[in-house]
C-alpha cells in the first residue's frame, strides 16, 4: 500500500484554475445599454418635434399669406401691378394665395404658371400621426413638390396658398442638425455620468467579490483569501458579509478535515504495524497451544481467538482506512457460480450447522467488479452467518441462509436473508456507517459501511428490507453500466 497522502486524505484541494470569461463584462454591457436607451430616448423626443416644426413653418408661411391678401385684396387697390404681386409671393415663399369665404373661391396673387399640387395640409384638423409620416416623406423625399395649405384668416375667411417644399425642408435639415448636435451632446455627457455612478456603485463591487471568489476557489486555505467586507448596508455589503461567513466556515471545515485525515494516517500506520506484531503473537501462541500442560492447554484456544479478533479487527481497519477503493472493474458476472465461491469462503458448503441455499436462477449475469461483488456478498454472509451462530444454540431452530437475485429492468435486485433473530434496534439507527453499526461483541462495524461504499461506487444501494417473519434481509441494487453492455431481460 502506497502511505503517501493522497490530496482527499489531506484534506487539500487542488488549485482551481479561474473559470474563462464568458462574453461581455458588466462594465461593457452596461456601457452598450446606456447609449441604447439614450438613443432610444432621442428618436422618442424627436420624432414629434420635427412634427410640430413643419406645422409651425406651414403656419408661419400661412400667416404670411394671410397678410398680404389683406393688402391684395383690399377694395380700393383695384389693380395691383404684377412686380408687386411677384414680389410678395417671393416674400411669402408661395406660388399663389386664394381665400374662400363660403362656396366663393378669389385668387389673390398667382405666378403666371401655378404648379400642380402634389399635397394638402389642412392646418384647421389636429392628424398627429398623418403629421408625423409628412413630416417625414418631407425630409426624404428626393423630389420637390408643391403643397396646398389650408387655414383660417383672421378676418374669418378660409386662406389657402400653394408652397414649395424645398425650403421647407432645407430648413427641417438644418433645425435636425441642430437637434442632433444637441443631443449628441447631451445624451454623451448623461451616458457617461450614468456610466461612471453605475460602473462606482455596482459593477466595480460585484467584480471585487466574483475576483474575490476565484481567488479563494484557488488557495480556500489562505486566510487572506476570506473577503474583507466594506462595510455597504445594501444588498452587495450584504453579500459581501455572507460570502465572508461562509469563507471562514469552508476553511474551519478544511481545517478540520486535514486534522482528521492526519489522523486516519496516523492510526493506519499504527494499525499496519500492530497487525505485524500481532500475526507473531499468533505464531508463538500457535506453538504454545500444542504444549500438554493442562492450564495452557485450557487458555491457549482463548489467547489464540482473542489474537484472531485483534488480528481481524486490525486488519478490516486497515481495508477501510485505505484512501480510496479503485472504482469498480466492471464486467459480467455470472451471479450463481460467485455467490457458491463465497459460501465457500465463509465454510458453509459441506457442513450441517447451517443450511445454506443459493437460489440465485442459473447463469443469471451481473454487470459488477467481481472481487467487490465478492467482499459485498462476503460481508453481508459473514453477519447472517454470525447472527445465527450466536446467541442460542438449541439444535432444534432453524438455521438457514439464503441468498437468491431477480434480473428487473437494467439492474440487478440480490437479497441475502437469514432466519437468525434479526438486525437488533440499537444497530438499525447507525448501520451502513463506519464503526458506529456495531453492536456484537468483537464487531468493528466496518462490514457493512465497506459493502454500502462499493454498492455505491457501482451506482447501486443496499439496505435492510423489512421482512414479514424473523431474521434479516438484505437487498443490494445494481445498475447496469448505461451504455452498449445494459442489458435487459435474463
Ligand atoms: N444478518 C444480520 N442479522 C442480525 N444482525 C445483523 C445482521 N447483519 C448485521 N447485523 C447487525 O449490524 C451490525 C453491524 O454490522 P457490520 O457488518 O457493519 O459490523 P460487524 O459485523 O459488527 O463488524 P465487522 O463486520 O466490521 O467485523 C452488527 O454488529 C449486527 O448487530
Ligand atoms: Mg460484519
Amino acid at each position: 500500500m502506497d502511505d503517501r497522502p493522497t490530496l482527499a486524505e489531506t484534506g487539500r484541494t487542488a488549485p482551481r484554475a479561474p473559470p474563462p470569461r464568458r462574453g461581455l463584462g458588466l462594465s461593457w454591457k452596461l456601457l452598450i445599454l446606456t447609449a441604447a436607451f439614450a438613443m432610444i430616448s432621442a428618436v422618442m423626443i424627436y420624432v414629434p418635434r420635427i412634427s410640430s416644426y413643419r406645422i409651425t413653418w406651414l403656419s408661419d408661411h400661412l400667416a404670411m399669406a394671410d397678410i398680404a391678401a389683406v393688402v391684395l385684396a383690399s377694395p380700393d387697390q383695384a389693380d395691383v401691378p404684377r412686380e408687386i404681386q411677384d414680389e410678395l409671393l417671393k416674400a411669402v415663399g408661395a406660388t399663389a394665395i386664394a381665400i374662400r369665404s363660403g362656396s366663393v373661391s378669389r385668387l389673390i396673387a398667382a405666378v403666371e404658371m401655378p404648379p400642380t399640387v402634389d399635397a394638402t395640409v389642412d392646418l384647421r384638423i389636429m392628424q398627429p400621426t398623418e403629421d408625423v409620416m409628412e413630416a417625414f416623406r418631407t425630409l426624404l423625399s428626393p423630389q420637390e413638390r408643391t403643397i396646398r395649405v389650408v387655414g383660417n384668416s383672421y378676418t374669418g375667411t378660409e386662406i389657402e396658398l400653394l408652397i414649395s417644399d424645398r425650403p421647407l425642408r432645407q430648413a427641417m435639415l438644418r433645425y435636425s442638425a441642430g437637434v442632433l448636435w444637441l443631443w449628441a451632446a447631451i445624451s454623451l455627457i448623461l451616458s457617461l455620468l450614468l456610466f461612471m455612478a453605475v460602473n462606482r456603485m455596482f459593477v466595480r463591487p460585484i467584480r471585487r467579490l466574483s475576483q474575490n471568489m476565484v481567488d479563494f476557489s484557488a488557495d480556500p486555505q489562505n486566510p487572506g483569501r476570506v473577503i474583507a467586507p466594506s462595510g455597504r448596508r445594501d444588498e452587495i455589503g450584504l453579500a459581501e458579509d455572507q460570502l465572508a461567513g461562509m469563507q471562514h466556515d469552508l476553511q474551519a471545515t478544511l481545517a478540520e478535515q486535514r486534522h482528521l485525515a492526519d489522523l486516519g494516517l496516523a492510526v493506519s500506520k499504527i494499525n499496519h504495524d500492530l497487525r505485524n506484531m500481532l500475526a507473531s503473537a499468533q505464531l508463538f501462541s500457535d506453538r504454545l497451544g500444542g504444549l500438554p500442560d493442562p492450564t495452557v492447554q485450557r487458555f491457549a484456544p482463548k489467547l489464540i481467538a482473542a489474537l484472531d479478533r485483534a488480528i481481524a479487527f486490525t486488519q478490516s481497519t486497515l481495508a477501510y482506512g485505505r484512501a480510496r477503493e479503485a472504482p469498480p472493474a466492471r464486467r459480467l458476472v455470472r451471479l450463481d457460480r460467485l455467490v457458491d465461491e463465497v459460501a465457500d469462503s465463509l465454510g458453509l458448503t459441506g457442513q450441517t450447522d447451517i443450511a445454506f441455499s443459493n437460489v440465485v436462477p442459473e447463469g443469471l449475469e451481473v454487470d459488477a467488479d467481481p472481487d467487490q461483488l465478492f467482499r459485498i456478498l462476503n460481508n453481508l454472509g459473514r453477519n447472517a452467518v454470525q447472527a445465527l451462530d450466536g446467541g442460542d444454540r438449541n439444535p432444534a431452530l432453524v438455521r438457514r441462509l439464503t441468498v437468491g437475485a431477480r434480473r428487473e429492468a437494467g439492474k440487478v435486485v440480490i437479497h441475502v436473508e437469514d432466519t437468525g433473530p434479526g438486525v437488533p434496534e440499537r444497530a438499525r439507527t447507525h448501520l451502513f456507517q463506519a464503526f458506529q453499526g456495531s453492536v456484537r461483541p468483537g464487531g468493528t462495524g466496518l462490514g457493512l459501511a465497506i459493502a454500502a461504499e462499493l454498492v455505491r461506487a457501482h451506482g447501486g444501494t443496499v439496505v435492510l428490507a423489512d421482512k414479514a417473519g424473523p431474521g434479516a434481509r438484505f437487498e443490494v441494487t445494481l445498475p447496469d453500466r448505461a451504455g452498449p453492455a445494459t442489458r435487459n431481460g435474463g
